[in-house]
């Protein structure tokens, strides 16, 4: 067992994930949501994920439950006073973020090291809200975060130096490969994946080629596993949308503006793999 102790704050699809990917490489994990329902939901989910890796032989059941034993739920943010490193995966709020930040900092030790999950605010503009912005930097994990080695390490002109090399031998301790990036919009992979995925669905309303036709072309034409329009519609074609607008917007450039095909499905409700339809129809 590591001697470092997580505190992860968020128990849904990205904290669940984040906080058994820590358990998984040894280290006690306590985890806390807004509500004690939502946070025991989110430690079900942990244990069903577990499980089913069990049922395929994939760990040992007493595996199983050495990492469950690592997860350590709290009603009460108190019990994070012992952290060394606290990962905020709440929702996207900008408001609800400040209000757990001013908690945290009420409770934790002034040595912790507090990282934000955030896919698409601004990680200087959260910094900001915090009493230690020198402790604070971007933590970006991709879903599942058992999975998936990438995390983006956003830092911010406030970080103290000895912070990045403290948090990426922790991540790296976990197998995970981390890439240092300067605080900016959509940090690196939303940056170059988004406007990607755009300039594809632009081709379908320009009549330019169909969907199939322009994956085809991006995964046998330049060795993409999968074409971008597949990847949009596995991302959600709404969340493509609103990380799109927020491009946009931040970058001040009408270009990153989405595309009308996919304001069009999500408004029709067609969100890709999710809603069973997306520019594929998955019902079948
Ligand atoms: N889903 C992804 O693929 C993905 C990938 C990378 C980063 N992120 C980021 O991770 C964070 C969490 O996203 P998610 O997909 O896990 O969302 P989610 O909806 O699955 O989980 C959000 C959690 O926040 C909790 N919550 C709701 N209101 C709250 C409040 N007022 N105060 C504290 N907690 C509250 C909910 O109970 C829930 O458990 C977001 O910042 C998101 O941008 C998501």
């Amino acid at each position: 067992m590591n001697k470092e102790i997580i505190a992860v704050a968020g128990t849904g699809t990205m904290g669940g994930g984040i906080a058994q990917m820590f358990a998984e490489n040894g280290f006690k994990t306590r985890v806390w949501d807004v509500n004690p329902t939502f946070t025991a939901k989110g430690v079900e989910n942990i244990r069903k994920r577990l499980s089913k890796s069990v049922e395929k032989g994939k760990i040992a059941a007493t595996d199983a439950e050495t990492v469950m034993s690592r997860i350590i739920p709290t009603d009460s943010l108190g019990a994070f006073a012992d952290a060394d490193l606290v990962i905020e995966a709440i929702i996207e709020n900008e408001n609800a973020k400040f209000k757990l930040y001013r908690q945290l900092e009420a409770v934790i030790r002034s040595t912790a090291i507090i990282g934000t999950n955030t896919s698409s605010l601004s990680v200087t503009g959260l910094s900001r809200q915090l009493g230690s912005p020198e402790r604070f930097l971007g933590l970006h994990f991709f879903n599942p975060p058992t999975k998936l080695k990438l995390v983006e390490v956003i830092t911010t002109s406030a970080l103290k130096p000895e912070v990045l090399p403290t948090v990426n031998a922790l991540l790296t301790r976990c197998g995970k490969q981390p890439v240092t990036v300067k605080d900016a919009p959509g940090f690196i992979v939303n940056r170059l994946l988004l406007p990607f995925i755009n300039e594809a669905a632009k081709l379908v309303d320009a009549g330019v080629a169909c969907p199939a036709d322009i994956d085809t072309a991006m995964r046998l034409g330049t060795l993409h596993p999968a074409g971008p329009l597949q990847v949009a519609d596995l991302i959600g074609l709404d969340i493509c949308r609103d990380i799109l607008e927020k491009l946009a917007n931040a970058l001040a450039d009408p270009h990153y503006r989405p595309a009308k095909s996919i304001v069009d499905l999500v408004d029709a409700g067609k969100l890709g793999r999710k809603s069973g339809q997306g520019f594929y129809n998955y019902s079948s």
